[in-house]
């Protein structure tokens, strides 16, 4: 695992301090989630900003994700990155979530928790790592293009939004380091002729 806490700075000069999450940071979590829009939690299967569930699923040391790391301006949380392996039968792979607080989006923080989660589970050795997010994200869509994920699969009408009575496009996107290692492969032989 890297070193935390770790510094990460923002485009518009603002610097915070990214850490793992540690079992106080309930109420800190929970005032984040409630700046969060509804509909950027879709995501999840369940009602995640609630205290309960914020005990029971993240701050819990029961609950053992792999990597949860928050990032903080002074104490307040403004963003959360989970790394979470897929069990025991399924341990080659991962699955990463991102939620970054609305007014700091656009600013990079999305796209530096997104490279200290994808590091975390490569330098685990996970060899397929997924994402799953709902259609029509362009910022998302734009940082998994940067690392080469790609979409694996659509789930039509898979999500529906209680709310507004409509159902979403949930896509599922992966870095496979098994193709990568053949990637690498390839270039090999073709540059050691
Ligand atoms: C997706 C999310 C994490 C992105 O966070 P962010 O801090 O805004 O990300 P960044 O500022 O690093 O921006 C990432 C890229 O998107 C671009 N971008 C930012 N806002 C954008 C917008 N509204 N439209 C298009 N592109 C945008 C940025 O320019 C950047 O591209 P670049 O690297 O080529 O410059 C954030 O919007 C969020 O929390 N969304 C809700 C939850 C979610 O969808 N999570 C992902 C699924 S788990």
């Amino acid at each position: 695992m890297a070193e935390y806490p770790k510094e990460l700075k923002l485009k518009d000069g603002t610097v915070l301090t990214a850490r793992l999450l540690e079992p106080q940071d309930t109420e800190a979590l929970y005032e984040f989630f409630m700046k969060i829009p509804r509909y950027d939690m879709l995501m999840y299967k369940d009602d995640v900003s609630t205290r309960e569930s914020i005990e029971s699923w993240f701050t819990s040391p029961s609950y053992n994700k792999l990597v949860q790391l928050v990032c903080l301006k002074d104490s307040e949380i403004v963003a959360k990155g989970t790394l979470h392996n897929e069990g025991l039968y399924w341990s080659n792979a991962a699955e990463i979530k991102l939620l970054v607080h609305p007014d700091y989006r656009g600013l990079g923080l999305g796209s530096q928790m997104f490279h200290l989660l994808l590091n975390e589970g490569i330098s685990k050795d996970f060899r397929k790592i997924i994402v799953r997010y709902v259609m029509g994200n362009p910022s998302f869509s734009k940082i998994l293009s940067h690392y080469g994920f790609e979409p694996e699969t659509v789930l039509n009408s898979y999500i529906k939004d209680e709310k507004e009575g409509v159902t979403k496009d949930l896509i599922i996107a992966s870095y496979n380091l098994e193709n990568w290692d053949r990637r690498f492969e390839f270039y090999y032989t073709m540059f050691s002729k």
